[in-house]
């Protein structure tokens, strides 16, 4: 029977398949040792010399890194091997008998791996971190689905930019031109007026312009929309959302936690309230580090890493300056050069993780934003029907799911919380 290597241990003393590939493989006389792997762990395979047939054995002696292997034993508890159970072969086949692999066990650089990554993708910690990337998915999903969220997803193909006009990757559609959508946003905003409270999960698009280890020009984003929210409502949302999902990888994903050698105390500390201050605080703690920080700038990557690390937890700061957000953030009705916009920024370092906030929900204010950033106004004709027809207040936010990974996973680059990761230099393989 073709079992899963994850099963195994419910089949102890049985005889099972394995249908997979060699991992690594060691002898010791006449004992042959495989680690044969099938994307749902690992498990050492044990075939004795007089305990098969000699075609059997030679194969053991001749299988080569990553070849494909089906292989049939018996199911037997051994605390010593890497999973607590090993397999007594009986029978081994080899589907094909790999080349020379070009990935070894020992250390290489990630600028060798990259271009390798449709095979990098294999090894035990790249294997780790997508199960834990399906894991936040999963889980963010599960969390909106269960409050009566609709997933309605947005285009791809857009006629108009959400995040400025800057990042914007054009594509020829027929006679006219289009774009690759930045963020679902403004359509999330049509759907929550007709459903009430929705998101949109797909991959956004920005032409960065800089090479760094938290920008991708292809990545994930998690958007709910709430119609009838005010700023805090979308701080308890967004709060919520993130608290849930790190208890559900710290449940659900020990093992491949442990893989990535992450501090799990660290993640266990993160649960709700998380600190929310405004953009003038956190300019305050800038401040104090960085003399050169003036109010009114926005927040590059050290001044977010500068007010991190005064939190435990990831920090909501919320009311920044109207000027340095986009066109549609709602002011601040106390005070109109402030905005009702948020950005969480994680722990350790890991960045702005969700961007949102309150949308302009007047429709002169709203027209007057578009006509500021110079947008054209017949591009945007059917959002400011929104406003025509119904308006409210509504917002929501943006959840970048690999900043949100390498986070969980504690890993520095977003390259490897992806699986086929896109940046500036990088669309191969
Ligand atoms: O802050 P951003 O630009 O917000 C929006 O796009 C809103 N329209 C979303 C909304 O309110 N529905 O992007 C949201 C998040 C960021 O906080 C960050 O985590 C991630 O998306 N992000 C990126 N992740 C990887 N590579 C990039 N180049 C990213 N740009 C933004
Ligand atoms: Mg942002």
């Amino acid at each position: 029977m073709h079992v899963y290597i994850e099963d195994i241990g419910k089949y102890e003393t049985k005889d099972v398949t394995v249908k997979g590939w060699l991992y690594n493989k060691r002898s010791s006389g006449k004992i042959r040792f495989l680690i044969i792997r099938d994307g749902t762990g690992l498990i050492q395979s044990v075939i004795t010399k007089d305990e098969v047939a000699d075609p059997i054995f030679e194969l053991a002696d001749k299988i080569t890194s990553e070849s494909s292997v089906v292989l049939t034993g018996s199911v037997k508890k051994e605390d010593r091997a890497p999973g607590g159970y090993e397999i007594i072969v009986k029978d081994l086949q080899i589907v094909q008998l790999a080349q020379e692999y070009p990935i070894t066990p020992k250390e290489h650089s990630v600028e060798f791996l990259l271009p390798l990554r449709h095979l990098w993708l294999r090894s035990k910690k790249q294997n780790a971190i997508m199960r834990i990337r399906h894991e936040v998915i999963k889980a963010c999903r599960d969390y909106l689905d269960e409050r009566g969220f609709i997933c309605a997803d947005c285009p791809i193909l857009t006629p108009a930019s959400v995040e400025g006009t800057t990042t914007l990757f054009e594509v020829e559609y027929y006679n006219q031109k289009a774009y690759l959508s930045q963020s679902g946003q403004l359509y999330n905003e049509a759907t929550a007026a007709a459903l009430g409270k929705v998101y949109c999960f797909g991959p956004t698009f920005r032409a960065e312009k800089s090479k760094t280890r938290r920008h991708l020009t292809e990545f994930w984003m998690l958007e709910p929309e709430v119609a009838y929210i005010e700023l805090d409502g979308i701080m308890d949302l967004a709060e919520e959302m993130v608290a849930y999902t790190i208890e559900r990888v710290i449940a659900r994903k020990t093992t491949e936690l442990e893989i990535l050698e992450r501090d799990i105390e660290v993640l266990k500390k993160i649960k709700k309230p998380f600190p929310r201050i405004t953009y003038n605080e956190a300019v305050e703690i800038i401040q104090k580090k960085d003399k050169s920080f003036k109010l009114g700038d926005d927040f590059g990557a050290p001044h977010e890493t500068i007010v991190s690390e005064s939190f435990e937890k990831p920090v909501f700061i919320h009311h920044y300056p109207a000027d340095i957000k986009a066109f549609y953030m709602k002011r601040d009705p106390m005070d109109s050069s402030l905005s009702l916009s948020v950005d969480m920024i994680g722990p350790e370092g890991s960045g702005e993780l969700i961007g949102g906030g309150q949308r302009e929900d007047d429709f002169n204010t709203l027209l007057k934003g578009i006509k500021k950033h110079e947008l054209s106004e017949d591009t945007y004709a059917w959002y400011l029907d929104l406003r025509k027809y119904g308006t409210c207040p509504h917002g929501g936010f943006g959840l970048g799911l690999e900043r949100t990974v390498a986070w969980i996973c504690g890993i520095k680059h977003l390259r490897e919380t992806i699986p086929f990761p896109r940046m500036l230099d990088r669309v191969y393989p």
